[in-house]
């Protein structure tokens, strides 16, 4: 965990990239040379037409090399990817789902958050800030069938935009947790309203934010990685109607079908929303 007092981009993006390197995802990858041909032949094809088309100058491309060294310096390479490129990545690994097709995972996952059985109250600090949120539902199979003892992994922002073990002075497990169904498939886990979230503005990300005069929003939003015995494990954001970044996400990262439905709290103070999961069964 940073030491630093502040958050700076360099600080998150360097947590990001350690937690990349330790996540064991490229582990298993094994490079195709035909695969690598194609893909990287396009990529440098498509970056020369751009300079041709657009007759890029000697300047333009320093100010690109000068950028992408900072990216690397900066440790945001998980961050420009998973802002700008995962969206598209992840529509291709689950357009053959009948049920949730969800969302991008973003940089700031960790698995194995502290387990607890629902109903229960995510770890948040004693004087978390925020509108407290019961987020409840089901999770299901495709064919309706419950799936007892569902794990929902769920982990966001704070009420100031910041992520737990990526921003300093934040309990290590504050706002993250990993959540057992009961025999029906239900869930109910407390927890508080997450606040819109500005990817960091002072980073390689935040200059080109700020030179092509873009916005560096991302609509408030819950992170969740569900999973059952034999079923295609579902990475999914959900969104509060109503957020200004909704239709404007810088991540591209917003479908209609994740947008909750929020009502006041039945019980105490806050607010409750109810959404439900379905599962695509593993491929046999
Ligand atoms: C980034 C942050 C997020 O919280 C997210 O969900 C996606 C991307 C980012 O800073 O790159
Ligand atoms: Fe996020």
């Amino acid at each position: 965990m940073s030491t630093e007092t502040t958050a700076s981009a360099a600080a998150s993006g360097n947590a990001a990239t350690d937690r990349f390197r330790q996540s064991g995802k490229t582990s298993a990858i094994q490079a195709d040379v035909e695969r690598v041909n194609l893909l990287a032949s396009k990529l440098i094809k498509a970056a020369n037409d751009i300079v041709l088309e657009e007759r890029v100058s000697y300047d333009e491309f320093n100010a690109l090399k000068a950028w992408l060294i900072k990216v690397g310096e900066d440790g945001e390479w998980p961050l420009f990817l998973d802002v700008w490129l995962e969206h598209s990545v992840e529509e291709v690994a689950t357009d053959h789902r009948e049920g949730n097709k969800g969302s991008i995972e973003g940089p700031y996952y960790i698995p194995e958050a502290p387990e607890q059985k629902t109903p229960a109250t995510i770890s948040m600090r004693e004087d978390e800030q925020g509108t407290p949120l019961l987020f409840q539902g089901q999770v299901r199979s495709t064919d309706g069938s419950a799936l007892s003892n569902a794990k929902i992994e769920l982990w966001h922002a704070d009420e100031e935009g910041f992520y737990s073990q990526f921003a300093p002075n934040i309990p290590e497990w504050n706002l993250r947790g990993t959540f057992i169904a009961d025999e029906e498939g239900n869930f109910q886990i407390n927890t508080m309203q997450p606040a819109p979230y500005q990817i960091p503005t002072d980073g390689a990300c935040g200059q080109l934010i700020a030179a092509a005069g873009w916005h560096a929003w991302r609509p408030a939003h819950l992170h969740l990685k569900v999973s059952a015995p034999g079923h295609e494990l579902l990475t999914a954001q959900l969104y509060f109607p109503g957020d200004a970044h909704n239709d404007d996400d810088i991540a591209t990262a917003v479908k209609p079908e994740l947008l909750l439905e929020i009502q006041p709290a039945a019980e105490g103070a806050g607010v409750q929303t109810t959404y439900d999961f379905v599962l695509d069964p593993e491929a046999k």
